[in-house]
Order: C-alpha cells, then sequence, then structure tokens
C-alpha cells in the first residue's frame, strides 16, 4: 500500500491505496471552507496552522496500514508554499520513520489521475484542468507526458466564480453557491460579452468578464435575490460558452479520441452537460471524474503515486522541495 499526502491548498487530505488492485482502503478529508469563508478566499497562514493541526490527526487512524506501506507519496507543487510545506515535511518524517521511499506528486497531475482511481489509465487523452489556481487544457500522451495546449492569461475558470461570489457577497468557495444561484436564474438577463470571442488566440482569460460582472453590480445597485441569481446565471453561461468557444477550435483542428475534464470546478453540472454536447457533436469519448473526487483529495495523489511506484520514481529525502510554482 502507499499512504499519500495533500495539503497544496486548503483541503487536508490523507489516502491509503493498494499497489496491485489500485482499490482505496483509507481516505480521510478536512476541509477549510467555513474558516476562510469570512475573508472571501483562502489566508495561506491561516491555511497552513490549520493543516497543521489536521494532518495529524488524520494520520492516528491511518496506524494500523503502517506494516503494509510500500511508499510515501505527497504533493509538494504547485500550490500554496506555507501549505504545501506541511504535507512534505510530514512525508519525509513518515519516510525516514517507517523507512519507506518517498514519491513527489505534481498536483496537477494528481487531478488528472483523479480520472482513473479504482480503475486502469486511459491514454491518449486531452484534459480540461479547472480549479481555483488553473484552467489548461492538456494533451496527456502517457505517464508523465503531458503537454500544454492552452492556459488561461490572467484568473482561473474556479477562481472566476470565487470573485463573482465575493463581489455578491454570497460567501466562499464561490463554485457551488454560483451554480446554485444559477438555477434559479435567467441566463440570458445580461448580455456579457465572452473573452477572447474575436481573438485567433488559444487561450482563457477571465479578469475582463470578472469585470463585467463587477460593473453589472455597481449600476444595479441594491440587489434582490433575483438580481443575484440572474447575475450568476448569465455569468456561469459565458463563462462557460468561452471554454466551449475555445475547444471547438482545438476539436477542429486536432482528431481527438479521449476527451476530460478535471479539477475542483469539473463539478459544475453545466459545464458537463455543454462539454457532454460538444463531445458528442464531435464523436469524442467523454471521461469525467467522480463528483467526490473533483476537488482536491489524496486519493488522486495516490493513483498517480501507484504508477510512480510502479516505475521506480523516487525522490531522494534531501531533493524533496516543496514548489509553489511550476511549469507542467
Ligand atoms: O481543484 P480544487 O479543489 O483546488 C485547486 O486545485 O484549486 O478547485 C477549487 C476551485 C474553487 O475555485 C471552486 O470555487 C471551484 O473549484 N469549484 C467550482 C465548482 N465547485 C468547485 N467552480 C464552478 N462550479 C462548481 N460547481
Ligand atoms: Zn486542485
Amino acid at each position: 500500500m502507499i499512504l499519500t499526502i495533500e495539503s497544496s491548498c486548503d483541503d487536508s487530505s490523507i489516502a491509503i491505496t493498494e499497489i496491485k488492485s489500485k482499490k482505496v482502503v483509507f481516505h480521510k478529508k478536512i476541509s477549510q471552507e467555513l474558516e476562510h469563508s469570512v475573508y472571501g478566499g483562502v489566508v495561506p497562514e491561516l491555511a497552513a496552522r490549520l493543516h497543521a493541526k489536521a494532518l495529524p490527526k488524520i494520520l492516528e487512524e491511518t496506524k494500523e496500514f503502517f506494516p503494509n506501506l510500500k511508499a510515501i507519496g505527497v504533493t509538494n507543487e504547485p500550490g500554496l508554499s506555507v501549505t504545501l510545506v506541511e504535507g512534505v515535511m510530514m512525508a519525509k518524517a513518515l519516510s525516514i520513520s517507517l523507512d519507506l521511499p518517498l514519491i513527489a506528486i505534481n498536483h496537477l497531475y494528481g487531478h488528472i489521475y483523479s480520472l482513473f482511481i479504482e480503475k486502469e489509465e486511459v491514454f491518449p487523452q486531452v484534459i480540461l484542468l479547472v480549479s481555483g489556481g488553473h484552467t489548461q487544457v492538456i494533451e496527456g500522451r502517457g505517464f508523465d507526458d503531458f503537454a500544454l495546449l492552452a492556459s488561461t492569461m490572467d484568473d482561473s475558470f474556479g477562481e472566476s466564480f470565487d470573485k463573482v461570489s465575493k463581489m455578491l457577497g454570497l460567501g466562499y468557495p464561490g463554485g457551488p453557491i454560483v451554480e446554485k444561484y444559477s438555477m434559479s436564474g435567467d441566463v440570458n438577463r445580461f448580455n456579457f460579452t465572452v473573452p477572447l470571442y474575436h481573438s485567433p488566440k488559444i487561450a482563457f482569460s477571465y479578469s475582463g468578464l470578472k469585470n463585467q460582472v463587477r460593473l453589472q453590480i455597481l449600476e444595479l445597485g441594491d440587489l434582490s435575490e433575483q438580481d443575484k441569481s440572474d447575475i450568476c446565471a448569465s455569468f456561469q453561461r459565458v463563462a462557460v460558452e468561452h471554454i466551449l468557444h475555445k475547444l471547438k477550435k482545438i476539436f477542429k483542428t486536432k482528431k481527438i479520441k479521449n476527451f476530460s475534464i478535471v479539477g475542483g470546478a469539473s463539478a459544475n453540472l453545466y459545464l458537463r452537460e455543454k462539454i457532454e454536447k460538444l463531445c458528442i457533436e464531435f464523436g469524442v469519448k467523454l471521461h469525467l471524474t467522480e463528483l467526490k473526487y473533483c476537488s482536491d483529495n489524496a486519493v488522486m495523489i495516490g493513483r498517480y503515486a501507484i504508477e510512480a511506484y510502479n516505475r521506480g520514481k523516487f525522490i531522494k529525502f534531501d531533493e524533496i522541495l516543496s514548489r509553489p510554482r511550476v511549469n507542467l
């Protein structure tokens, strides 16, 4: 079995996965959403202190598995430097005390492997990664063989939901809240423009759309609940239209067999529904992560760790660093 730790942002999570069967035998996650919601976003220093409390508490529950462990895996990049280091230090301590090899895992690879939890890998695959920190289209050719096809020039898809929610005073994390408000809103009430619509660039941008929402809120003044729902619905429609517009361009130029959506924001049902239609139109097979594994968790880190373990991809104790920013 492999024990994996995830602490790149505001979720403290530990998982234990069987190497041969790929079965998840233990998973616990303590989220900090409540603690950060008063600030409208994640406060790194507070997040680090909460990880320092939560991770040892979860680890306590995994002791019975220690004799079966073959390796320790940990997310070491990208993420918040002060929170990554909490998981990395715990992984180092476990590696020394249990005399087990260490595996360093890129969080984004973890999100990609959330597709394969308790399943076999499927490659080649084109992947849309939508989270709080990233909006990327990635071409996955195989294990550790990824190429970036498109990414955001400013804010990410998930982050724009967080910011719209904050501007409307609805709380954090904004994604699920904005999606819920959208359900009772009019998608066509506000005619926000689709970002980069006339640009040939295969890239994403959300800062302009966020600003359009800000100006609309200012213009309306006092907002009724219906106004808030209509803003959320119109914003979500355009945010998703932007993705569909650029994906269509990629689908037209590339022969794609398998397509998938991963990352915290891939739980958005409106986005899933629209991409499902797009895949049918282009005859592409769509792969989705189970809803419970879309947001950050150590199980997806564990799934990647199995592949790394089988290939002997270990890292020396003094080589493992927490790196906040990395290229794919
Ligand atoms: O992958 P994740 O848990 O953390 C990062 O690696 O960033 O993604 C969290 C992000 C947040 O910005 C959150 O608002 C967004 O995903 N999110 C959503 C939804 N659920 C979570 N965005 C849109 N619709 C959702 N249903
Ligand atoms: Zn994530």
